[in-house]
């Protein structure tokens, strides 16, 4: 997997956080919230153990796709959360399907619920789509979620990202039950024109 965001300068700051590569010193603090009930009952993989995440860590290409979100906490740094990144291929005609490689940003994130409820998962979601429309120069960001996952798509409104669909039925969730999802975008252009307003 190519890795585009080495052209990032790390870490990158924001008003209360900081955000750089996850890396493999990193998998005991993630899984310290990552083995939550509340987080893993609407993330993909729900790993039994640590050393079952570690394996998934490598195997996912963890430290290519994910940001490590970092608060100052005063005694020093707490890692709070990830926001993944990935570059993915937009959709074209197969004469000029190309142009259309690597031209969008997917975006997902989890975050320690003890650090809930303060702004920390949007303002770190907000540095990464700025990273997607800024320096990685994309044209589109998408996210998307379980519909039952309502503090998960509240961050997508929060961050100005329109609704594109509600899939009925369409995925399927560990528990077994066949749940709805939704998908959110955000052009290029709309992001500048969010910004100055
Ligand atoms: C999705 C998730 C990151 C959302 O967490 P969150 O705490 O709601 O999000 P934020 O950290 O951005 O906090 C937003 C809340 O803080 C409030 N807030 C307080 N101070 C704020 C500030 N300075 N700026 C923005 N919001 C602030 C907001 O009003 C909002 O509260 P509300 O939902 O009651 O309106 C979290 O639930 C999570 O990690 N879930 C488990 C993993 C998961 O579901 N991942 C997605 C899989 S698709």
């Amino acid at each position: 997997m190519e890795d585009a965001l080495k052209k990032i300068s790390w870490p990158v700051r924001t008003e209360r956080l900081s955000l750089r590569r996850v890396n493999s010193a990193d998998v005991e603090d993630l899984w310290r919230y990552r083995q939550l009930a509340d987080v893993t009952q609407w993330i993909t993989a729900g790993p039994a153990t640590v050393e079952e995440f570690r394996s998934l860590f490598f195997a996912k290409d963890y430290p290519l796709r994910n940001l490590a979100v970092e608060l100052d906490t005063g005694q020093g740094t707490q890692l709070i959360g990830t926001v993944m990144l990935d570059i993915v291929d937009g959709w074209g005609q197969s004469e000029i399907e190309q142009r259309a490689k690597g031209v969008e940003g997917n975006l997902g994130w989890s975050f320690d619920p003890s650090f809930g409820g303060k702004g920390y998962a949007t303002e770190a979601v907000v540095a990464a789509m700025g990273l997607c429309f800024g320096p990685l120069g994309l044209r589109r960001v998408t996210a998307e979620c379980f519909a039952a996952n309502e503090p998960s798509w509240r961050l997508t409104e929060r961050l100005g990202m329109r609704k594109e669909f509600h899939g009925r039925k369409d995925s399927l969730h560990r528990s077994g039950e066949w749940m709805d999802s939704v998908g959110y975008a955000l052009l290029a252009e709309e992001w500048t024109a969010q910004a100055s307003c």
